[in-house]
């Protein structure tokens, strides 16, 4: 079988192999996607001898439009060239250790080069050498495999895994990206070798689990995590939210179900990573504020604020990073129950007020969250409630024209505070600053300076403060 190769390098590669009468292929992802007709930049090209070598030697056919990269220790490297980032290889034949994911490396053919790779899908791969130019190499039926939605390995799963059990993720990953199902063999020994993701660094695993969090449908990758035990070992607090308890006939819904039922309808209306770890976090307190209240039934008090306060944590464990998206996330988790309350009980100005004050930019975010958060099997409860989103929607539009509080910057600030009552910085100027905010939220005043101005005397004479 033929496949056209379109881009120019391909050619001016296989002129050099040819001169330089080396074999060389294009191999793995590149390929794959290729035949998947998903588009991609990364290009893989293995050569049975230097790959160091052969990349100098295209970079200085190309010139100035090219820029190289040599990674000596490791045998690569790449070249940036257009918009394409192509990494040279030479063919390999790899041994694992047991307690390490560094194999040690030997020079071998295509064949073994083939053989080492994770799946049959991504040990594909395509002739560059002049007779043969386009033809592809397929030892293992990945073909077939990708025809057909399967995620298989090339050699017994046991020893492919065990080699490398990042793989373990990837398979999981590719599944969930891809939409594959994972060869029962091989999703057995996923199960076997799960404890060997200890061996792995948490950069690679979140690396991996990032991408199941962005594929279309994010359940069915946490559903295969859950269900060959990865889950526990690196993301136990996720882990812990299945299931569900029964007091006296009365049951709480199962978190970790309704958690994935959550994130996939937000998948659906966005591809903002940190929104979707939002949505995983949400209810993450729930197994640890969970009480039986009888009489009354299942409570979750303050998950809210214990789920906000436990971000950070899970964020540094899994070396997610503890800037302004952990605090975006934090910020969503804690306020996360807020339009809903607002739903139930009375929509006031204030209340919208205070919304759109402690949300500010986040607040339509905050709106797709919550919207997804209602996973209630009854459809007239979900329209009913639906509906009512929209009038808050309404009611934040018209309160946010009117007044302005989504950004707030109080219309007197504290310098002027201390100059009007001549003062330097000490509790009344933060006691007048808190006045004017909560007057303007709760629409006692208007968001503007003539009537804080006016407050701030006011409450300035109220403190015994005296002004000029
Ligand atoms: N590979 C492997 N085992 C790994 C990682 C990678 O065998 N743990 C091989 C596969 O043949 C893979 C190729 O190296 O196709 C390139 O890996 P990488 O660029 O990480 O992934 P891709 O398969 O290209 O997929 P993606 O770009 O979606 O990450």
């Amino acid at each position: 079988m033929i496949i056209p190769l379109e881009h120019k390098v391909f050619q001016l590669i296989s002129e050099i192999v040819t001169v330089n009468d080396l074999q060389c292929y294009v191999i793995g992802g590149y390929v794959r996607d290729l035949l998947l007709k998903r588009p991609s930049k990364d290009i893989d090209i293995v050569v049975v001898g230097s790959g160091i070598d052969l990349a100098k030697t295209l970079a200085r056919h190309i010139g100035k439009k090219g820029r190289i990269s040599v990674y000596g220790n490791y045998g690569t490297a790449m070249l940036r060239y257009d918009d394409l980032e192509i990494e040279f290889v030479g063919a390999r034949k790899e041994s694992y250790r047991a307690d390490s994911r560094n194999p040690s490396v030997e020079n071998g053919t295509l064949a073994d080069d083939q053989n080492r790779r994770d799946f049959t899908i991504n040990a594909l791969a395509i002739s560059l050498n002049r007779e043969t130019f386009g033809e592809l190499l397929d030892p293992f039926n990945g073909l077939h495999d990708l025809e057909h939605k399967i995620i298989r390995t090339p050699l017994d799963p046991d020893v492919t895994y065990s080699d490398d059990p990042l793989r373990m993720m990837r398979a999981i990953r590719f599944s969930s990206q891809l939409g594959f199902a994972i060869e029962k063999k091989s999703f057995e020994a996923i199960k076997h070798n799960r404890q060997r993701i200890n061996i792995i660094s948490r950069e690679r695993i979140i690396d991996e689990l990032n991408k199941i969090v962005l594929s279309p449908k994010p359940s069915v990758g946490f559903d295969l995590l859950e269900k060959s035990g990865l889950l526990e070992l690196i993301f136990p607090e996720f882990d812990r939210m299945k299931g569900v308890s029964v007091m006296e006939n009365l049951r709480h819904k199962d978190n970790f179900r309704h958690t994935l039922q959550v994130l996939d309808k937000l998948a659906e209306k966005t591809d903002n990573l940190w929104l979707r770890w939002a949505a995983i976090m949400h209810d993450i307190a729930k197994p640890v504020t969970r009480k039986y209240v009888k009489g009354h039934g299942w409570t979750f008090y303050a998950h809210e604020f214990v789920g906000s306060k436990m971000v950070p944590e899970v964020f540094r464990r899994l070396q997610l990073p503890l800037g302004a998206s952990m605090k975006y996330v934090q910020k969503l988790v804690l306020l996360h129950l807020r339009p809903i309350a607002l739903v139930e009980e009375e929509v006031t100005d204030s209340a919208v007020r205070r919304l759109l004050f402690e949300a500010g930019d986040d607040i339509d975010d905050l709106m797709l969250l919550c919207e997804a958060d209602i996973t209630s099997k009854n459809d007239e409860k979900v329209k009913l409630y639906l509906n009512n989103f929209k009038l808050v929607r309404q009611k934040l539009r018209e309160i946010e024209e009117k007044d302005a509080v989504r950004n707030f910057q109080p219309p007197v600030d504290g310098e002027l505070i201390m100059k009007t009552f001549n003062i330097g910085p000490c509790r009344e100027v933060g006691v007048i600053k808190n006045a004017i905010k909560e007057a303007i939220l709760e629409g006692i005043i208007q968001n503007d300076y003539e009537q804080a101005y006016g407050l701030m005397l006011e409450k300035g004479r109220e403190l015994g403060l005296k002004s000029d």
